[in-house]
């Protein structure tokens, strides 16, 4: 009877703990300038203005995040660069301690960082532009997604978001049109293109920061909220 009742108990703590552990989000796709690293850094500005507990981890050589982060109002954000891919998972397994996110920024190609903080996400968001070569390269990201939740044995979310998009663009209808073709699960939330996403780069901002109230910022809410219901935030 005791044992029966604490096993009881044993389940629900287990579901409590599992339900407090850190949730890691990549953002990830092998091609350049889809907004992986903007992304990343709006929506740790975001949800550390709403007090969650986040951190970001940088693995591009490039560490364009951390040099944002590094600039200005964002410095409060715990984050640390690893570009040595084979510490990748160490460096995320560490940062995590006392965390409720961390956001993990891969470069744009493919390499080994990719595919260890693939294994490891609750969550892999893959950006891609409405242009053919973004949406191959997402296509060949989700292969490594899938292949990772095989490696891994668990099922391993994923899903894209438009970005830069200028809307009523035919080019837009079309990728949608391609990643349905393939069964890719897409965000509702599209990012349009804004130039706050530069300006407000150069100052160490995000737009989150810098127009509060502004569309840019009601896009990364929108996001933000959409990545909340699915990890149960
Ligand atoms: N939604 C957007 N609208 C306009 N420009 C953007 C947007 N997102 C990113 N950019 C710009 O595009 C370039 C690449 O963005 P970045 O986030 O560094 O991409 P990645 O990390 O995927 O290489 C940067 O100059 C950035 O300011
Ligand atoms: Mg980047």
């Amino acid at each position: 009877m005791t044992y029966k009742l604490l096993s009881v108990k044993s389940d629900v703590l287990l579901a409590v703990y599992k339900d407090k552990m850190t949730k890691v989000i990549t953002l990830c796709t092998s091609k350049g300038g889809t907004s992986k690293t903007s992304i990343a850094a709006s929506l740790l500005d975001y949800w550390n203005k709403k007090e969650l507990k986040v951190a970001g981890v940088d693995a591009d050589p490039n560490c364009n995040l951390t040099r944002w982060l590094d600039k200005g109002s964002l410095k409060n954000i715990p984050h640390v660069a690893q570009t040595n891919e084979g510490e990748i998972i160490n460096t995320v397994e560490n940062i995590s301690d006392n965390r409720d996110i961390v956001v993990v920024d891969i470069a744009g190609f493919g390499n080994q960082s990719m595919v260890y903080a693939i294994g490891i996400s609750s969550l892999v968001v893959i950006p891609s532009r409405p242009s053919e070569d973004d949406v191959l390269e997402a296509l060949k990201t989700k292969q490594i997604v899938t292949n990772a939740s095989k490696l891994t044995r668990r099922e391993i979310p994923y899903k894209v978001v438009l970005t830069q998009v200028k809307a009523g663009t035919l080019v837009v209808e079309h990728s949608l049109k391609q990643f349905q073709a393939f069964n890719v699960p897409l965000f509702d939330t599209a990012i349009a293109f804004r130039t706050i996403y530069q300006t407000s780069r150069f100052s160490g901002e995000t737009p989150i920061t810098a127009e509060p109230q502004g569309k840019a910022t009601k896009e990364i809410k929108a996001l933000a909220k959409e990545i909340e219901v699915q990890l149960n935030l």
